[in-house]
This record gives structure tokens, C-alpha cells and sequence, in this order.
């Protein structure tokens, strides 16, 4: 089970403990779940509640229990397994919440070198993400890649609106491309996920998709919290990653919010000690610092989640994801001497996944490096001492830290991850008074790049 530890930073706090807030944040948490009743009745949203994407919730529970014809686990695996069984490569097209958890699903979960291995040592199709920036080059490089291949490869297209520019326009160049390489008859190598209505679902028909091979991105689950919806579960399944795992891990997480007290919750824990550094102790920068490569795009998830959701009104956190030990020699020198202006949250796993790697043992002569002495030792104990040296020099210089211990990377580990992070984020914003939902602020960017493009 998740554990969240913030011990060494609230040792730190100098006006009030997470203990003086507790009537907040059973009053945030009963918003939320007041929220979720407003959502699942016909009554009208209270106009300064608009919009109220509370669906994220419950989903993952609803759907294990099979309440949604449309979106089933079956269906997603029935699409998953076809694409699966058609093609030796898929390219992910989407942006923002359309991308971002289906990335950090594949680094943390699929094999590090997932593409190149032998198709016989992979989960699944190789992996390719498209369409989350305009990247003249960079496309021309994966499609001259797809072409080089005497092999099939399918688009997965996600997008909720269907009116994403970045996705779209991706969209019509892999599928002309596609269409190019294997003819007409591609509609079953297209797996749209999208809205009930839109341009990217009429255009999928069109273009001779089936009803049935759209996945939907469900009505009241907003971008940045649909990962464990078909958004993230449809690239998952087709990795081959257990997504019954992950909706049980985030169902379990939902539970414990919604009957731990404060204390023993790590929603409303977590909560209570990002705020008071922030209000308290003049901190609003949060550092997610991850221990190991495979969760940078868990991080970067963080970020969109934090910052769309939060950073409204001329205010909010600023989030920023960092990779130790790596960053330890770039962001290390700031964290530790720079600003007092952050705190940096621990996301480390506690038990590796694969053999354990040990320092080999060199003949005296080449130990030029005086590194026998720690000869047998694992990588891992290496990285334990790094995660509790660097911890405890933050700790003598008053620098907060806490941590997130996931007791292995997994799928049940990170959809119990994804889902607190995503809880907390709206009963933060219940707490500040910011709507977590909506992000109006990212329309201005897009109305005047239309209007640059409508000339
Ligand atoms: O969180 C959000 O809602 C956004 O980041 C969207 O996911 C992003 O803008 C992509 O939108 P769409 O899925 O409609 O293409």
C-alpha cells in the first residue's frame, strides 16, 4: 500500500501543524464528496461550481464493476487486443491530459528499451507519442522510421474535444501516411478515443471506423484526470499493462480518502502539508523529486495536473518534477542553498523490480577508482544512501522534505499514485477556493494561433 511520510518536514512548520487545519480539511473533503453527489444527480450545478468534472472519482470503481456498456474493460481490451494482434507499432497521437498519462504509463511500467527489443522480448507493439507538439522534424523522423520498417503500425488518436489542433493536424498526416503504406482498407488500424460529438469522432466514421472501435472519453472527466479512463487504459492495455491492476489500486485509494481521518489519509495529509508551507511559510514551489528515470513522466503528469488545475486567479503552486540522483547535479545546488521557497516531495520505490545489480570486484592492480571497498554492494543500497544523504542534508539546513513510497512499481502502485494526486488536487482547490476544474486560461493561446493561421 502507498505511504506517505511528511515527519521530517512538519517538524519544520512555524505557525501551524496539519493537526490546526483539521477541521478544513474534513470541510474540503466534504465539498468534494459533495461535489460528486451534485454530479451524480440531474440537479444544476451551482454556476461558480462550472464547470464540475467530478466524474474521475468514482470512475475507476464504476467501471471495474462494469456500469458502462460504452468503454467497458472488455471493449477497451477487445480494441487493444485487435490493435495488439494487427501491428508491430502504434503511434499515440494526442496532448495534454490526451498524452501525458499514457507517457508516464509506458516509462514506469513498459521496459526501458520497450521499442528496440525483438518483438518476441515485448509486452506489446512498439510505442510512439505524436501530436503533443508541432515538431516539423521530429515527425518526419518517426514517419521515416514507420516507412523504413517492412511492417505494419497502427494511430491510436485521442482526444477529447476532437478539436485539438496539435492532435489533429498530426492525425491527418500519419493517417495519410498510413493510408499511403497499406491503402485503403486501414479503418481497423484507427483507434479513436474521443467525446460522444465532435469532429474526430464523425471524421473516424468516416473514414470507416466502427461504432464500436471508439473508445469514449467519458461527459464530467476533464483532460488532466482521464488517465485512468479509456484516455490512459487504451494505450495501457495495448502495452500490455494490467489496467484492471491500476483501476483496483485507484478504486482502494478513493476508499481510503474518502474513511481515513486526517492522519492516516495521504490525501488530505498531503494536502495539509503542501499548503501550510505554501501559505504559512512563504513556499509555493513543489518539487516532486522522483528517485529514478521510470517516473520523470509521472512528474510531468504532476505538472499538468498542479498547474491547470490550480494555477488560476493569480495564484496557485508552481509544480516542477525533478529526476534523482541525475538532478542532484544540475537543481541540487538551488534546493539545497538557493531560495527558501520550496518543498520537495519524495517519489521512491521500495523494492526494485528485476535482479539486483552489484559493484563487480576488480583485480587491486585496475582499482584505479578505490571503488573495492564497496565491492557486492547492490545499486540499490547505492541509491538508498544517495535518498538518505541528500534527505538529511536538506533536513540540517531546515529545508522540507516528506515522501511518497510506492512498496513497488506496479500497475496497482501507480493507480493508487495517479489517483491520490488527483484527489488532492481538488480538495486543495476546494480548500484555496480556486475551481480545480476548467482550464481558461489555455483558450487565449489557442484563439489567437487560429486567428494567426485564419490570417
Ligand atoms: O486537461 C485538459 O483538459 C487539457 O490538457 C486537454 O487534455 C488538452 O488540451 C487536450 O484536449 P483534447 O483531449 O480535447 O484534445
Amino acid at each position: 500500500m502507498l505511504q506517505y511520510n511528511a515527519s521530517a518536514a512538519e517538524k519544520l512548520l512555524t505557525k501551524q501543524k496539519p493537526a490546526d487545519i483539521k477541521s478544513d480539511l474534513l470541510a474540503a473533503r466534504t465539498e468534494v464528496l459533495e461535489d460528486l453527489r451534485i454530479y451524480n444527480s440531474d440537479e444544476e450545478v451551482p454556476q461558480k461550481k462550472e464547470p464540475l468534472d467530478a466524474g474521475f472519482i468514482e470512475y475507476p470503481q464504476r467501471l471495474l464493476a462494469g456500469e458502462f456498456a460504452d468503454g467497458s474493460i472488455d471493449q477497451i481490451e477487445t480494441i487493444a487486443g485487435n490493435m495488439r494482434d494487427r501491428v508491430d507499432s502504434v503511434v499515440s497521437l494526442g496532448i495534454g491530459g490526451s498524452y501525458m498519462g499514457a507517457k508516464a504509463l509506458f516509462d514506469a511500467l513498459c521496459h526501458r528499451c520497450h521499442n528496440e527489443l525483438p518483438k518476441e522480448r515485448r509486452s506489446g507493439p512498439r510505442v510512439y507519442f505524436e501530436g503533443h507538439n508541432v515538431d516539423n522534424d521530429k515527425q518526419v523522423e518517426l514517419l521515416d522510421l514507420l516507412e523504413s520498417r517492412d511492417e505494419d503500425w497502427g494511430i491510436v488518436v485521442i482526444s477529447k474535444s476532437g478539436g485539438t489542433l496539435e492532435t489533429a493536424a498530426a492525425f491527418r498526416v500519419f493517417h495519410a501516411a498510413l493510408a499511403k503504406k497499406s491503402g485503403s482498407e486501414i479503418a481497423n488500424q484507427i483507434a479513436p478515443v474521443t467525446g460522444a460529438a465532435g469532429k474526430l469522432r464523425s471524421l473516424a466514421s468516416a473514414i470507416g471506423v466502427q461504432d464500436e472501435s471508439i473508445l469514449p472519453v467519458p461527459d464530467g472527466i476533464g483532460g488532466r484526470f482521464s488517465i485512468l479512463t479509456p484516455v490512459g487504459l487504451l494505450p495501457a492495455a495495448i502495452m500490455g499493462l494490467d489496467i484492471r491492476k491500476l483501476l483496483q489500486g485507484a478504486a482502494d485509494m478513493t476508499k481510503r480518502f474518502f474513511d481515513s481521518d486526517p492522519g492516516d489519509n495521504p490525501v488530505l495529509d498531503f494536502v495539509a502539508t503542501c499548503r501550510l508551507f505554501e501559505a504559512n511559510e512563504g513556499m509555493p514551489l513543489r518539487i516532486l523529486s522522483t528517485w529514478g528515470d521510470r517516473l520523470e513522466a509521472v512528474g510531468l503528469w504532476y505538472d499538468q495536473l498542479l498547474a491547470e488545475s490550480l494555477g488560476k486567479e493569480e495564484q496557485g503552486p508552481t509544480p516542477l518534477t525533478v529526476v534523482n540522483t541525475r538532478d542532484l547535479h544540475s537543481r541540487g545546488q538551488q534546493h539545497q542553498e538557493g531560495a527558501r521557497d520550496r518543498i520537495i516531495t519524495n517519489v521512491r520505490i521500495g523494492s526494485i523490480n528485476k535482479d539486483a545489480v552489484t559493484l563487480p570486484k576488480l583485480p587491486d592492480e585496475l582499482n584505479h577508482d578505490q571503488l573495492n571497498k564497496y565491492a557486492g554492494t547492490a545499486m540499490e543500497t547505492i541509491q538508498k544512501a544517495a535518498f538518505d544523504g541528500t534527505n538529511q542534508a536538506y533536513a540540517d539546513d531546515k529545508r522540507p522534505t516528506a515522501d511518497i513510497t510506492l512498496p513497488q512499481l506496479d500497475e496497482y502502485a501507480l493507480g493508487e499514485l495517479f489517483q491520490m494526486l488527483m484527489l488532492a488536487t481538488v480538495v486543495e482547490g476546494r480548500l484555496t477556493g480556486i475551481n480545480p476544474y476548467g482550464q481558461p486560461g489555455v483558450e487565449a493561446y489557442k484563439q489567437n494561433m487560429t486567428a494567426i493561421l485564419n490570417g
